[in-house]
């Protein structure tokens, strides 16, 4: 494992500190970071938010989801007294900077360390949380502030948001998280590609035929169908988390691993994105909704059930035909889907190379299917290559696709950290690049208002599908139609 350095000594703020997203994610990552040293003692977490709590309350609360949410019983008491004493709780009403007097106090005399304000909050507060920082004083050139995706719900709101944050912070104070890219398996795509040269000469059109990433849960929307509710698929997973993966796959070799180099880079591809226009809409998007079906045998409702009988027309499912129109992409079909209550938890992306340009085995006879490579993301997170083997044997040819197949599970044998522990100590250290920059947010909306306007105008609906399955019938044809199919083991 690479060596844990502890970061500079640091106060972070963390609003909306009682929430799910603080309390299931945040809190346990920083747990993890503290067992493993990188916490120094003089470092506080503040957790901060409307309701009068008092600390010991906060603290039970924590403790009561650290022992339920720490894997392979790494709760331990000797390391929870050392971690408890650095949690504080604070109220402040994002809406009321003035009264923030408790938050004042303990900042007071610790303006020389480094300073984050983390907003694990709705996005409407951001503008006001940044405010009131700065009305307060609290902003020191070593402060830094996270926004927790979505950043918006359009382009309009986005600008609007970080213009408001803007005010107070700099640009490079500002981390924009999207937790897909503190994912150990995510970051292994650079490795895989920028630390092989065996791929590099194959990572374009004329050696791909096509590209599919999945995005798959079997999770329905739950408690959270109310913010879900007019979001769907495409903007809580198609804007951020999908559309990062298809930069980090598609990109040019960055100069370096330097912020800016990749953002760079990033934006590059995001501007490429081919526009859906409204027939392409029809042909080239798929919108899905779930209704009841059974997930490893059990029961569960269907999205209008969990609305509790309201009409919706969100979408639970996306897919989409996607082209990049550069050198390096130009005719290479990028398929993408994802979506809630399907078949499995289940996330990559699979390269599907050209057919041989000349087969010695005759298509009658031998059945040579192209080389795919597949990028697991989760679970079982590894990479597999496809390729066409002889069966051993003495009777002639039988050709089969056998697998060189890489486990990260088995080859490291660690636990893969969460990747809100990547990330919290990125911001620690000051390290924005796995962060998106204001234009690649920016950027990323336009492209998907695009697609949600067309939607509009050609009134396209949503398929059913049932819950447990891969998804609306729309979903396969998207691929049929150009001769192909998704690749999933079921
Ligand atoms: C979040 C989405 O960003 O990512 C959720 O808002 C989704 O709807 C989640 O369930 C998926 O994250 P992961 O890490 O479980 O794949």
């Amino acid at each position: 494992m690479a060596q844990l350095v502890p970061v500079e000594s640091f106060d972070l703020i963390i609003f909306g500190g009682t929430g799910d997203l603080a309390i299931r994610k945040l809190l346990p990552a920083l747990y993890h970071r503290d067992c493993d040293g990188q916490i120094t003692d003089d470092s506080r977490i503040i957790a901060a938010s409307r309701s009068a709590m008092t600390r010991k309350k906060y603290l039970a609360d924590v403790e009561a989801s650290l022992r339920s949410n720490l894997a392979d019983n790494r709760f331990d008491e000797s390391n929870w007294k050392k971690f408890k004493a650095r949690v504080f709780y604070v109220p402040a009403d994002a809406f009321e900077p003035n009264k923030w007097g408790a938050l004042k106090k303990l900042l007071k005399g610790h303006d020389e360390k480094v300073r984050v304000a983390y907003l694990a909050t709705a996005p409407s507060l951001f503008g006001p949380i940044a405010d009131g920082m700065r009305s307060n004083g609290l902003v020191t050139d070593n402060s830094r502030i996270v926004l927790e995706k979505p950043v918006g719900r359009d382009l309009e709101s986005a600008c609007e948001i970080n213009d408001a944050v803007g005010r107070s912070f700099a640009e490079n104070q500002i981390y924009r998280i999207d937790h897909y890219l503190g994912k150990e398996t995510v970051q292994n795509l650079l490795a895989l590609r920028f630390a092989n040269s065996l791929f590099e000469p194959l990572w374009r059109r004329s050696a791909i035929d096509h590209v599919q990433f999945t995005v798959a849960e079997d999770i329905g929307v739950g408690s959270r169908v109310g913010f879900y509710n007019g979001v769907g698929a495409i903007r809580d997973m198609v804007q951020n988390h999908l559309l990062q993966l298809v930069c980090l796959f598609a990109m040019e070799p960055p100069s370096s691993l330097d912020q800016n180099a990749v953002r760079d880079e990033k934006i590059k591809v995001l501007r490429a994105l081919k526009p859906i226009s409204v027939d392409d809409a029809r042909a080239n998007t798929v919108r899905g909704q779930y209704t009841e079906g059974s997930i490893k045998g059990e029961t569960v409702p269907g999205f209008l059930d969990e609305l509790e009988g309201e009409e919706s027309s969100s979408e639970t499912f996306v897919a989409l035909k996607v082209e990049i129109e550069n050198w390096r992409w130009s005719g290479v079909p990028f398929y993408l889907r994802t979506g809630k209550r399907l078949k499995a938890k289940h996330s990559e992306i699979v390269v599907q190379f050209h057919d041989v340009p000349h087969s010695i085995f005759p298509e009658q006879q031998y059945n040579v299917s192209p080389n795919l490579l597949r990028i697991k993301l989760q679970p079982d997170e590894g990479v597999r290559l496809s390729v066409m083997a002889k069966e051993p044997g003495p009777g002639g040819f039988d050709l089969r696709p056998v697998s060189l197949d890489l486990s990260f599970a088995e080859t490291f044998g660690i636990r893969y950290p969460d990747a809100y522990e990547r990330l919290l100590m990125d911001v620690l250290r000051g390290n924005p690049a796995l962060f998106m920059r204001r234009d690649e947010v920016e950027t990323a909306w336009q492209w998907i208002d695009g697609i949600i306007e067309r939607w509009q105008v050609s009134k396209q609906k949503v398929e059913s599908y049932a819950a447990g399955t891969w998804g609306p019938t729309g979903s396969s044809m998207l691929l049929d139609r150009d001769g192909r199919s998704w690749h999933q083991d079921d």
